[in-house]
């Protein structure tokens, strides 16, 4: 069943590198035959929260809210590329999700981290999924963790670190594993 799978990322930070291992992660979901979209709050002028999505009287939403809109609520799963801000998430990737909430019901998440740092962020996989569960988009327990984000993926959005073999076997059986979960939600959704 053909999927389409959004990206979504966070930093809008000067000088940001997280976004090196957002387009790994999308151009990796994209060779597999998914419909990997990505989401940047860079290329979406999307304010800090004043009204949800919901809050706006049909067809009143501004028009960059209306096509995430419609990018979300056509997703069959969500895969959250995260920061590690002071072992929380970044605040646009709190801003952006939290401008929605009915376009996720029923459909998985994935956590994926990053830092500069050997931990690969990894301290803010509990607090996001707590996030992503209450937003109804339950996350699967298989992770990626990217440290050395600024060395180990070049601009174009390659993995260029020693244990390349080993780290796209395990985005391998991570995407096998969210893939199985959005296919089956799918075909539970529409029954
Ligand atoms: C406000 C702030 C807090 C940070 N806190 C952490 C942290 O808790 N753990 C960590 O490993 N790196 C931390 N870092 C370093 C980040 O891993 C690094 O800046 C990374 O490139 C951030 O992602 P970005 O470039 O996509 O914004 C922090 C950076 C910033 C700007």
């Amino acid at each position: 069943m053909s999927l389409k799978i959004s990206v979504i990322y966070g930093s809008t930070r000067d000088g940001r590198q997280g976004i090196k291992f957002a387009k790994y992660i999308q151009n990796e979901l994209s060779n597999r035959g998914n419909n990997a979209i990505l989401i940047d709050p860079m290329n979406i002028s999307i304010e800090t929260l004043t009204k949800r999505y919901i809050d706006y009287n049909k067809g009143s939403a501004p028009i960059e809210l209306e096509k995430m809109h419609q990018e979300l609520d056509s997703s069959d799963a969500f895969v959250i590329v995260s920061a590690e801000y002071n072992h929380f998430m970044p605040p646009a990737l709190i801003n952006i999700l939290d401008h929605f909430y009915s376009e996720y019901q029923r459909k998985p998440s994935a956590v994926t981290t990053y830092s500069v740092s050997p931990f690969g962020g990894v301290r803010v996989s509990s607090p996001l999924k707590a996030f992503l569960a209450q937003l109804g988009m339950p996350p699967i327990p298989a992770m990626i963790h990217a440290p050395f984000v600024n060395k180990n993926f070049n601009d174009a959005g390659e993995r260029i670190s020693e244990d390349k073999e080993e780290r796209n076997k395990e985005f391998i059986r991570f995407s096998e594993e969210l893939e199985w979960y959005a296919n089956a939600l799918k075909t539970a959704r529409n029954k």
